[in-house]
């Protein structure tokens, strides 16, 4: 695993950059990202290409052995460009034009914007894709930050409408799709329909969903076009994107089939701040960062390309969270390693020097912006130091997969029934249930290959389509479903059969009734064991001959078996998704450890990580370690605050 940095030379004086570059070098970086924010300075003026200053930028990181990710400035576009064409802009809910003065504000639909973007991003590589410091290409900066997958603008309605002719073909396949007899919203033509937006209450959820798979289209589309170019003008480079974390409003699975390295930008503080975590888990890790967070976007982002790596990774505070701790000392160490474990190609800090002007003059970088070391430098260090003495290991197939589709997070988000129901959040819960087992786990789209697996399990699962049935049916592994698993048609309606709609093929058993209830309303499960544990959110009633393995205080049904395929009525908190993976581990004879809290362990080849993320002392045999120092590459059996230990496993 390779480690880098973010770099922005046009910030900073000419003079510099040969430091900067033998600095970079000196505490072992070997790869540094430039250029995806730099196009005022490409092309000052429409069609006047100033490239010395990069020419020497790249000359300067590759007389240090510096291989550089050129990174496309499309999320950028320049002022001038937007004045000679406003129609660039992305436009919100409410029919306002997205202004220009920070940066995305553009409009994915819009085709005077996808020329240029294709313009410039061949520019770029007529001059660089053949230079041999070049060895990757970042198309563009994190699709969709700042809430912009989303644009109602004239363009976007017009490609809407085209793309929903291409979908239904007559405007009655779609009225009957829709169910547009209901309130009266039929439509005589496409030329008729419109974006969803500005209604007097709740959008027809199937007008909703088809909007977010059109809008997430316009993003494949946008990026294929880049890419295209990329991959004839520069052949045997590495294409990659930044996506980010806590992000669905595009299906990153298919965007990430044009990419050679899926790549993330991974900002544990920030992310935990603005998560929905609860308020003691948010203390408890302030500064170190929730164990599973960031491991779940690793596995997520690992199963969207051939390779994955981090583009960005936090260093010290950061700017844009509500609140922005510090890193306790150790923890970028700790969570480079984290990377390392889950299989990462690279691992980029962002970003070198702490820029004392504009939006992010409060983030921290390696360096201050008084150019001295800060905290992260001395880590990046060690971590370059220790990673050249471990030797290349490749990820291996875990035993456990977790089905993530964008599309079912979408059919949560338009209509989720219950204000609490977030499919991202039930993804992210069944897998920490999963590696607090000590399991490793690959977070795969429906789509991907299941065979191998021993246990899959499938918490979002809302509409499987007959292929996806039939695959399924054929699983040798045991498939676990949580509540609402085919739920819906693809147009979004319930299924005429009743959920589990063709799911039935596999499991004898009806949903007849579902309630959602509030956070403060726990369900009571008594388990086969007779202990007692809980359940949250949701409840179906169903109508099958199964007996239960578990059930409510009412006796109805939560966890159901029909040979290899078990179904949960309802939303298992901690203890009950614990017993019922206990269960099936142990059938299924996959090895599970029981991790302190605070732990984590990871596989990657014959290496095994474990990681400590509490403010004290732990023991790596917890995680399975050898007693004897001598066995460990790194670390030993006694594991500090922020500590990690690898040793082999054989
Ligand atoms: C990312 C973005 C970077 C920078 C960083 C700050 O979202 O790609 O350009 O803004 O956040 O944390």
């Amino acid at each position: 695993m390779r480690l880098g940095v973010c770099y922005y030379p046009e910030h900073w004086p000419q003079s510099e950059w040969r430091n900067d570059a033998r600095r970079m070098a000196d505490i072992g970086l070997s790869l540094v990202r430039i250029g995806e924010f730099s196009w005022s300075r490409i092309e000052p003026n429409p069609g006047q290409f100033e490239w010395d200053w990069m020419d020497e930028a790249i000359e300067t990181l590759a007389s240090e052995n510096l291989s550089v990710i050129l990174g496309t400035p499309t999320a950028t576009p320049p002022k001038w460009l937007i004045d000679q064409s406003p129609d660039i802009l992305a436009v919100d809910r409410h029919g306002r034009a997205r202004a220009f003065g920070s940066r995305r504000h553009y409009c994915f639909s819009s085709s005077t914007y996808r020329s240029e973007s294709q313009r410039i991003t061949r520019a770029m590589a007529e001059r660089y894709g053949q230079h041999d410091a070049i060895t990757h290409w970042q198309t563009d900066n994190e699709y969709g930050c700042h809430n912009t997958v989303l644009s109602y603008s004239d363009q976007a309605l017009q490609r809407f409408r085209e793309w929903l002719r291409d979908r239904y073909g007559t405007i009655q396949v779609l009225n009957d799709a829709w169910g547009n007899v209901f309130w009266s919203m039929e439509y005589r033509d496409f030329s008729e329909v419109d974006l969803p937006t500005g209604a007097v209450t709740e959008l027809n959820p199937s007008h909703s969903l088809d909007f977010r798979r059109f809008s997430s289209d316009m993003v494949v589309e946008f990026n294929r076009e880049q890419v295209n170019i990329l991959r004839d003008l520069s052949p045997g480079r590495a294409v990659t994107h930044n996506f980010m974390g806590y992000f669905t409003d595009f299906d990153h699975h298919t965007v990430g089939t044009d990419l050679d390295i899926a790549t993330w930008d991974a900002y544990p503080l920030g992310f935990l701040d603005m998560s929905p975590r609860p308020r003691d888990e948010k203390r408890q890790w302030l500064r170190t960062g929730h164990p599973d967070l960031m491991a779940f976007h690793h596995d997520l982002y690992h199963g969207c390309a051939p390779k994955w790596g981090i583009m960005e990774q936090q260093p010290g505070p950061v700017n844009w969270a509500p609140h922005n701790p510090a890193p306790n000392p150790g923890i970028v160490r700790l969570w480079t390693y984290e990377a390392f474990g889950h299989g990462a190609t690279f691992v980029n800090y962002f970003r070198w020097r702490q820029a004392p002007f504009a939006q992010e003059q409060m983030h921290a970088g390696l360096l201050r912006p008084d150019s001295e070391d800060a905290p992260a430098a001395g880590e990046a260090r060690a971590c370059a130091e220790e990673l050249s003495r471990l030797g290349g290991h490749e990820r291996g197939r875990a035993d456990v997969a977790l089905i993530f589709d964008y599309d079912d997070k979408w059919f949560l988000d338009v209509q989720p029934q219950g204000r609490e129901y977030n499919g991202l959040i039930v993804a992210m819960e069944a897998y920490s249930g999963l590696r607090t087992l000590g399991l490793d786990v690959d977070v795969v789209s429906s789509r991907a290959d299941l065979s191998g697996y021993k246990l899959v399990v499938a918490p979002t699962l809302m509409s499987p389509d007959a292929a996806l049935v039939t695959r399924l049916s054929q699983l040798d592994a045991t498939l676990l479903l949580w509540p609402r698993a085919g739920s819906k048609t693809t147009s979004y309606q319930i299924p005429k059969t009743l959920p589990p709609g063709p799911l039935q093929e596999l499991l004898p058993l009806k949903v007849a009734r579902v309630e959602s209830l509030p956070p403060a309303c726990p369900v009571e499960i008594t388990m086969p064991s007779g202990s007692k544990v809980s359940a949250k959110l949701w409840f179906e009633e169903v109508e099958t001959d199964l007996e239960p393995l578990a059930a409510d205080e009412r006796g109805y049904g939560a966890w159901y078996q029909a040979g290899n395929v078990h179904y949960l009525t309802t939303w298992p908190e901690d203890d009950f998704l614990r017993e019922i993976l206990l269960t099936l581990t142990s059938t299924l004879e996959i090895e599970t450890i029981d991790l302190p809290k605070d732990v984590r362990l990871s596989r990657r080849g014959d290496l095994r990580i474990t990681l400590n993320f509490s403010e004290q002392e732990a023991s790596t045999e917890a995680a399975g370690g050898p007693s004897d120092p001598e066995r460990y590459v790194l670390g030993g059996p006694t594991l500090g605050p922020a500590g990690v230990a690898i040793w082999k496993a054989t």
